[in-house]
């Protein structure tokens, strides 16, 4: 709609976790430096977690985009599971047959996959996205898998991402031999407001634009608004770019800014 009008390839405030839009805060940069520390040293949990919408899918693609082809990666998303399916949704993570096959035949099926990723002298990592929704029961059984080795050395490493609810799980009583197993914690706050202005040039410049857009002020306000959510920035900025676009206005200034803020609080399903 405005893309033209605001000299842009593409829409620059999608809503999708696409990793070439990837802003490396500060947070998200450490988190990125503990997740490929984890897996070069071969961790056997790597825990990472975050509020809705503060980037941890977008970074665990960027991840899956630059790891080496000697590792193997599958990502499970949909974790509303029981334990049953979830060996399904792994082996179907990995593009391994699963279909027909009994429980015991699956935790077979996928210890042969790993022997055999090992002995060509590959490493699989498994990561498994919204893993807040995983029962104590799946839990479990990924820390079984993560049991399964070749003289001493493990063939599966697990990295869990969810939202803040994963941790309190996994501190719970009954979970501490799996938590005691977690060689990488790391939690991904909201960005700092000087950060969302950074993002929000960022975001603009990957989908085209060459000159500022948003003033100084405007930024500002955006950030306070979005509490630095990347997922509640974007949102905000796609519909002030509209209401830009609309008057015709060839930068954002604060005045737009606070109208779209007026009207979502006045009219709005978000406010
Ligand atoms: N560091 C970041 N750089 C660029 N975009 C980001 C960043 N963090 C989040 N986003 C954007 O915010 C939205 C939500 O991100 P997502 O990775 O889905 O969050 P989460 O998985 O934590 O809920 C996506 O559009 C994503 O591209
Ligand atoms: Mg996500």
């Amino acid at each position: 709609m405005y893309e033209a009008f605001y000299g842009l390839k593409e829409k620059p405030f999608s809503i999708q976790p696409d990793p070439d839009f990837l802003f490396f805060g500060f947070r998200h940069s450490m988190a990125y430096a503990m997740l490929e520390y984890g897996i070069q040293n071969k961790a056997g949990f790597s825990v990472i977690c975050g509020e809705i919408g503060c980037g941890k899918t977008t970074l665990v693609r960027h991840l899956l985009n630059n790891l080496g082809s000697d590792i193997n990666v599958g990502i499970v998303y949909n974790t509303h599971q029981d334990i049953d399916d979830l060996l399904s949704w792994i082996m179907l993570a990995f593009e391994q047959p699963y279909e027909g096959l009994s429980n015991v035949a699956l935790f077979d099926a996928f210890q042969r996959f790993l022997i055999e990723r090992y002995s060509q002298g590959k490493r699989v990592v498994l990561i498994v996205d919204e893993a807040q929704n995983l029962s104590a029961g799946a839990l479990e059984s990924l820390r079984m898998l993560s049991n399964i080795n070749v003289d001493k050395d493990q063939l599966l490493q697990i990295v869990l991402v969810g939202q803040p609810q994963l941790r309190d799980l996994l501190r719970r009583p009954e979970l501490t031999q799996f938590y005691q197993r977690v060689a990488v914690d790391f939690f991904i706050p909201p960005l700092q407001p000087f950060e969302v202005v950074k993002y929000i040039n960022h975001r603009l410049q990957i989908a085209g634009r060459e000159d500022k857009l948003f003033s100084p002020a405007a930024a500002k306000l955006i950030a306070q608004a979005s509490g630095g959510v990347p997922r509640s920035i974007n949102i905000l900025c796609d519909m002030v770019m509209v209401y830009g676009f609309s008057s015709g206005a060839s930068v954002i200034g604060l005045k737009i800014v606070k109208e779209v803020l007026k009207d979502r609080a006045e009219y709005g399903v978000l406010a």
